[in-house]
């Protein structure tokens, strides 16, 4: 499965638009009689020297470290429009008039008030009441979507509503769609019978192609209807399923390739206070009675406020588990560990109170794992999937510090250790790459002895690069490291995803994988962007509501996730390459290649031996060469100009152990190995 996507992708790869400027030397000579010294054990340091001409040396005469399947992946937030109004497919904003202001999002025009009397569903109680009462015209309501709604010419959408007549009398409603000229070309008129509230759906073919449409519905004679639940879905979605993914941003996460799948945040996990914290039962079960929450990055910046951002919960963690399924990741969802964000309300729940976030924890386990026998195995089994999820991981707590933090989450480690231990748990390391936080609990986190401990870090692309080797002499017998959020922040270009910090990711992700031993976990963050309504950047992956572009930095964590490999391979890295040069290499065992993976930051072309040590024979007979490079660090991936940057292949033709490689100036470079 996995491996079918690898060549898929790479045929992909084969067919993309010709080289983006850059001329290549190819001058890929065997360059027999290599010197060999070897200078590193454990995980390949690189040593430098004054040696004149760069040299590269794999030792492939034993393995090092196993890779963990989990190293690469992705994290998953609802920030930046990035689950409603981004890989959530549904296109309607506030369906379920739920939001505190029970009309936004809407446009009512005749008579339409907000209800509560005996409602459709107990948890989400208002509804909407339409009356045309002869002397208006018309009555109905607009919805705008998520900065509009985004339709595409002969492509099929899936309305749904619930609907009663109050009075019971037949009642017609005309759905429409409209684009942004205010032409509604596409009417589809739906009869109603009866006062109890019951489901409409219709089929509706867009007539044009427009992100800035709209969903209309009108009461075409007089009475009185009520509706609740107004959805609007493209039929098609990730897999053709029903309360879908947005297709396209769906597969642009498996094109990653990711081992594992972390949700739902980041910061929403904390909430701004913990009445609004993330409440992963309130997202399982009928969509339609999920109670909404606001979602936590609304107001958190003072120059950009989001007053429409709730979440639906549409996508919640059952959505998110088959998600992980279908990316053949590991699910890794962080909970609540009863601290709200520290930023913001910094609300502690008191020990002795603490029981309810710790069942919510043995709760998920339970719904995840759980036999279909069992209370929340049950509620999995009932939304379509007896099987387990087969959860291996869970994390407490977001960036959380002080010492309110390990108090809590020793109980919490306690309690799951009980029940399932062989579930391994993620401790938090704070907000930053180091600093008082960080020092105070790596230290707490090896006490508690949780497995994996999360790391974040947002920093300038020098940081990147100067940090290759920030790994390099970490504890081996502590917990693990899970690199949970990073990102390099190009603060000169309005922290751009720009291929400078696309560059220094891959740069310092050398040293990941050279230490690989103990780094179990990587995932870049945050992941969407919607570029009409987006809190933070930079962003992985940015659409509209029709189009999306996949970033340098995308096209980074795709080459490092293609190209995971199985095993560590010891790379000694001679020269003065200090600062110019990065390397690592993996064996792949599944595919029987060596992987090697080079940086070149400088300007300029750099010549690089490159031998294959501790094999018997020449046994090296070619592959294939990935690259992606740029002239212009400060070049980026926009929509209109998607491809800028992109990922080049072209054979690699080798006769023997050695290989004179001429390494592009700022590039990037995989080199598959048969
Ligand atoms: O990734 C964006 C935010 O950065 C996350 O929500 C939070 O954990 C970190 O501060």
């Amino acid at each position: 499965m996995k491996n079918m996507r690898k060549i898929k992708v790479l045929l992909i790869l084969l067919i993309l638009p010709v080289l983006n400027g850059r001329a290549f030397t190819e001058k890929e000579l065997v360059a027999d009689g290599q010197e060999k010294n070897r200078t590193q054990e454990r995980s390949g340091v690189p040593s430098t020297g004054d040696v004149d001409v760069a040299s590269l040396e794999i030792d492939a005469s034993r393995l090092g470290a196993p890779i963990q399947s989990t190293m690469y992946g992705v994290f998953f937030e609802d920030i930046n429009f990035g689950a409603d109004g981004g890989l959530y497919a549904e296109l309607i904003k506030n369906r379920s008039f739920e939001f505190p202001q029970p009309l936004v999002g809407w446009v009512s025009f005749g008579q339409v008030e907000v209800k509560t009397d005996r409602p459709c569903f107990d948890r989400n109680p208002h509804y909407v009441s339409i009356t045309n009462d002869g002397r208006l015209l018309r009555a109905g309501l607009d919805n705008e979507g998520f900065r509009g709604i985004g339709l595409k010419e002969g492509r099929e959408y899936c309305f749904s509503a619930y609907v009663r007549s109050r009075d019971d009398k037949p009642m017609t409603l005309s759905v429409e769609l409209v684009n942004r000229g205010g032409e509604n070309p596409l009417k589809k008129d739906i009869k109603i019978r009866g006062n109890e509230w019951q489901k409409i759906t219709a089929r509706l073919t867009s007539p044009f192609t427009d992100t800035h449409s709209r969903l209309r519905i009108v009461l075409k004679n007089r009475g009185t209807v009520d509706m609740d639940h107004i959805s609007l879905f493209p039929a098609d979605t990730w897999k053709g399923r029903e309360n879908g993914l947005r297709k396209d941003l769906a597969q642009a996460l498996y094109d990653l390739n990711p081992g594992v799948f972390r949700f739902p945040g980041g910061c929403i996990v904390e909430g701004n206070s913990l009445a609004t914290r993330y409440q992963w039962k309130n997202t399982v079960g009928p969509v339609e009675n999920r109670p909404s929450n606001e979602n936590r990055w609304n107001y958190t910046f003072k120059h950009k406020a989001f007053p429409d951002y709730f979440q639906s919960y549409g996508l919640g963690f059952f959505e998110y588990f088959l998600l992980s399924e279908d990316l053949g990741a590991e699910p890794l969802p962080i909970l609540s560990c009863g601290l709200s964000c520290q930023y913001e309300s910094n609300e502690v729940v008191l020990l002795d109170s603490l029981q309810p976030y710790i069942d919510d924890a043995l709760d998920l386990i339970e719904f995840a794992n759980g036999p279909v026998t069992s209370v929340w195995g049950k509620i999995r089994a009932d939304m379509g999937h007896p099987e387990p999820f087969h959860l291996k991981f869970i994390g407490i707590g977001n960036e959380q510090w002080g010492s309110v933090y390990p108090e809590r989450l020793e109980m919490f480690v306690k309690a799951i250790r009980a029940r399932y231990p062989d579930v391994k748990i993620v401790g938090s390391s704070g907000p930053s790459a180091d600093g008082e936080h960080f020092d105070y609990l790596w230290p707490e986190m090896k006490r508690i002895g949780v497995d994996l401990v999360d790391e974040h870090y947002y920093m300038e692309p020098e940081w990147f690069f100067a940090n290759a080797h920030r790994y390099d002499n970490y504890d081996r017998k502590g917990p693990k490291v899970f690199a949970g959020e990073y990102a390099s922040h190009d603060h000169t270009t309005k922290k751009d995803n720009n291929f400078l910090t696309a560059l220094s990711e891959a740069a310092f992700m050398t040293g990941l994988e050279r230490n690989a031993d103990v780094v179990h976990m990587a995932t870049y963050a945050p992941l969407f962007a919607h570029v009409d309504a987006w809190q933070w950047n930079p962003d992985l992956i940015w659409y509209d509501n029709l189009q999306m572009v996949r970033t340098p930095n995308y096209y980074v964590q795709q080459l490092y996730g293609m190209n995971a490999g199985t095993h560590i391979l010891p790379v000694t890295l001679k020269g003065k390459t200090e600062g110019v040069l990065y390397a690592s290499a993996v064996w792949d065992d599944k595919t029987k290649e060596i992987i090697l993976k080079v940086v070149n930051r400088s300007e300029t072309s750099q010549s690089l031996s490159f031998a294959v040590d501790g094999l018997k024979k020449r046994v090296l007979s070619g592959g294939t060469h990935i690259y992606l490079a740029s002239d212009d660090l400060k070049a980026k991936n926009v929509l209109g100009e998607p491809e800028r940057i992109v990922p080049h292949v072209r054979p690699l033709n080798m006769d023997g152990n050695h290989l004179q490689l001429e390494i592009a100036p700022q590039s990037f470079n995989v080199y598959r190995i048969r």
